[in-house]
């Protein structure tokens, strides 16, 4: 079982997007039994809440279910997490910092873009401050990188169904 963790700072917009576009992705595939998932913030600003309603109606609209409650990164999961895919700069850098506090200097994680060619270094743009439309963008940068990252890690892991 291969464990994937998405991260963003709030974990209300991005990273459970990006969590429920991954299940979608391996339900469709048959790929159930391989993986599992989650996601979590870097910050404590929302822990509890449900999705930002944007969130929940771009995912709707995208036929995707979503379900999840914010919760903040912690300790156990850099132990816990196979992959750690970070959705910005800063977020990578507050990953960064915390693991080698946690003792886990060793972990690498990553930047979700960089699994796209010609995308390695570019952020998921933060969408809490605009309006409808960067929802809708930033679901299209995500189906894309976790297509790729999806790949990726089948063919190292030869994961098929
Ligand atoms: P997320 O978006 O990191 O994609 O969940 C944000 C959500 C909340 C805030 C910032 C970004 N905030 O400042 O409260």
């Amino acid at each position: 079982m291969i464990k994937v963790l998405f991260v963003c700072l709030g974990n209300i917009c991005r990273s459970p997007l990006a969590e429920a576009i991954f299940n979608h992705k391996v339900k469709n595939l048959g790929l159930q039994p391989y993986f599992k998932s989650d996601s979590a913030g870097t910050s404590d600003y929302h822990i509890g809440e449900l999705p930002d309603e944007r969130t929940i109606r771009c995912a709707q609209s995208n036929k995707i279910d979503i379900n999840h409650r914010s919760r903040q990164v912690n300790r156990v999961d850099f132990r816990e997490f196979d992959y750690i895919l970070a959705m910005d700069q800063q977020n990578l850098q507050n990953l960064n910092q915390m693991k080698t506090k946690y003792g886990f200097g060793e972990k690498e994680i990553y930047l979700i873009r960089d699994f796209v060619e010609g995308s390695q270094g570019q952020p998921v743009p933060d969408p809490y401050y605009g309006g409808e439309e960067g929802f809708h963008e930033i679901f299209q940068i995500l189906d894309e990188a976790i297509g790729h990252f999806l790949n990726t890690i089948q063919e190292r892991h030869r994961i098929y169904a």
